[in-house]
C-alpha cells in the first residue's frame, strides 16, 4: 500500500514527536508526505501547521518561540494556534490581511507525544489503559525514522513466525520454528488477538520476564488499531506485564517514525527503565534490520501482487481484508503497480 495515494488514511491520528522534543523551539516532521511544522503555545498545548510562511515561503521549522507564538525565522511574522498570522513587525500600525494564515491541523496531546490528524479523525486517539492504570510506569523508549513502509512493520508486529530467525539471538527459539497459533477476534476499528508463546530467556532477561528458568512464556494479548498502531500486551508466569505501544507513523511511502512506549507493572527498584531499554534496543534493532530489506509497498488487495502467505500470516491478513474494506468505504481503493 502506497500510503500517501490513500486519502482516508489522512483521516486517522497519527504520533509524531515527543512533546519533549518541542520544549526549546518548532520542529519539522513528514505525515503522510505532507510538511508540517510542530510546535508547542504559550500553554504548552502541541500545534501542527504547514511548514510555509505565507509571506515568502520560508519554512517555519526554522522559525523560534515569540511569546507563545510560532515568529518565522525570515521576517518575523509569528503566528497562533490557528495558523492565522497575528504580527507583522515591519507594519505595526496596519490592519493583517485575513488571508495572511497557514493551514493548521488537529493536534493533540497524548501518552508524552503530539498527535496530529490531517482531517477530521474517523476513530479517537487509541486508548491504553495501562497509561491511566496505577501500579504501572511509563518508559518512553524509541523514536526514530526507519526505511520501511507502515503496513509492513505492523504485519510483523503480529507475526509469531519471524521470532525463531529475527530473534534467534534475543529470545528467539531457532530450533523451535513453528510458531504458536494466533486467536483473532476483529474489532469495528481493527482486532484483538491471544498467543501464548515460549521464549529463551537468557540470563541478562531474567529480570525483565522476573523469571528464573532459561525457557519461560509469553501470554500475548495484543490489540490492532486501524491503521498503524498496536499494543503489545504481554504476561510473564511470573506476573510481570511489559505492554508495549507502538506506531508506524506514516512519514511517506517509503518510511515510517517508529514510537515506541513501555508500561511496565513492577518499579525501578525490580528492574531499572534502562535494563528494559536496552534490551527492548536488541529486539527492535533486529526487526528493523529485516524490515528495512522488505519491499515498503505491501499489498492490502493480495491479489495485485504475489506474496505467498502460510498459515502463521492469518493476522496480517486480517489487517489487509480490514484496510481494503476502510479503502472501498471511502470510495478508494489501492494503486496498482
Ligand atoms: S518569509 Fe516568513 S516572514 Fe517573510
Ligand atoms: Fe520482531
Amino acid at each position: 500500500m502506497l500510503v500517501t495515494r490513500q486519502k482516508v488514511l489522512r483521516r486517522f491520528w497519527y504520533a509524531t514527536l515527543p512533546l519533549s522534543a518541542l520544549a526549546d523551539g518548532p520542529r519539522a516532521f513528514t505525515l503522510l508526505g505532507e510538511p508540517l511544522v510542530l510546535w508547542q503555545d504559550g500553554d504548552g498545548r502541541p500545534v501542527a501547521m504547514r511548514d510555509r510562511c505565507c509571506h515568502r515561503t520560508a519554512q517555519l521549522s526554522r522559525g523560534f518561540y515569540n511569546d507563545g507564538r510560532l515568529a518565522c525565522g525570515y521576517h518575523g511574522w509569528a503566528y497562533d494556534r490557528t495558523g492565522r498570522c497575528v504580527s507583522i513587525p515591519q507594519q505595526p500600525d496596519s490592519a493583517i490581511p485575513s488571508g495572511a494564515r497557514v493551514a493548521s491541523y488537529a493536534c493533540e496531546a497524548r501518552y508524552g507525544y503530539a498527535w496530529v490528524a490531517l482531517e477530521d479523525p474517523l476513530q479517537p486517539i487509541p486508548d491504553v489503559p495501562e497509561a491511566a492504570m496505577p501500579g504501572f510506569r511509563r518508559i518512553e523508549q524509541f523514536d526514530e525514522r526507519w526505511d520501511c513502509g507502515a503496513l509492513r512493520m505492523m504485519e510483523n508486529s503480529f507475526d509469531n513466525a519471524h521470532f525463531s530467525y529475527v530473534h534467534r539471538n534475543t529470545f528467539g527459539q531457532y530450533d523451535q520454528p513453528k510458531p504458536s497459533k494466533y486467536e483473532l477476534w476483529p474489532t469495528d476499528w481493527g482486532f484483538e488477538s491471544e498467543s501464548i508463546v515460549p521464549i529463551n530467556n537468557p540470563p541478562h532477561a531474567l529480570r525483565i520476564t522476573g523469571d528464573p528458568n532459561p525457557v519461560t512464556t509469553r501470554h500475548l494479548r495484543n490489540r490492532w488499531f486501524m491503521p498503524f498502531s498496536r499494543t503489545f500486551h504481554a504476561t510473564y508466569p511470573s506476573g510481570i506485564q511489559h505492554v508495549i505501544f507502538n506506531c508506524a507513523t506514516p512519514i511517506d511511502d517509503g518510511s515510517i517514525q517508529l514510537v515506541q512506549l513501555l508500561f511496565r507493572n513492577d518499579t525501578e527498584a525490580d528492574c531499572p527503565a534502562q535494563a528494559l531499554i536496552d534490551w527492548d534496543r536488541a529486539i527492535v534493532d533486529e526487526d528493523r534490520a529485516i524490515l528495512e530489506a522488505t519491499d515498503p509497498d505491501a499489498a492490502v488487495d493480495t491479489r495485485r501482487r504475489v506474496e505467498f502467505h502460510m498459515d502463521s500470516d492469518r493476522p496480517g491478513l486480517l489487517m489487509r481484508r480490514k484496510l481494503m474494506e476502510l479503502l472501498e468505504q471511502h470510495g478508494e481503493t489501492e494503486a496498482h503497480r
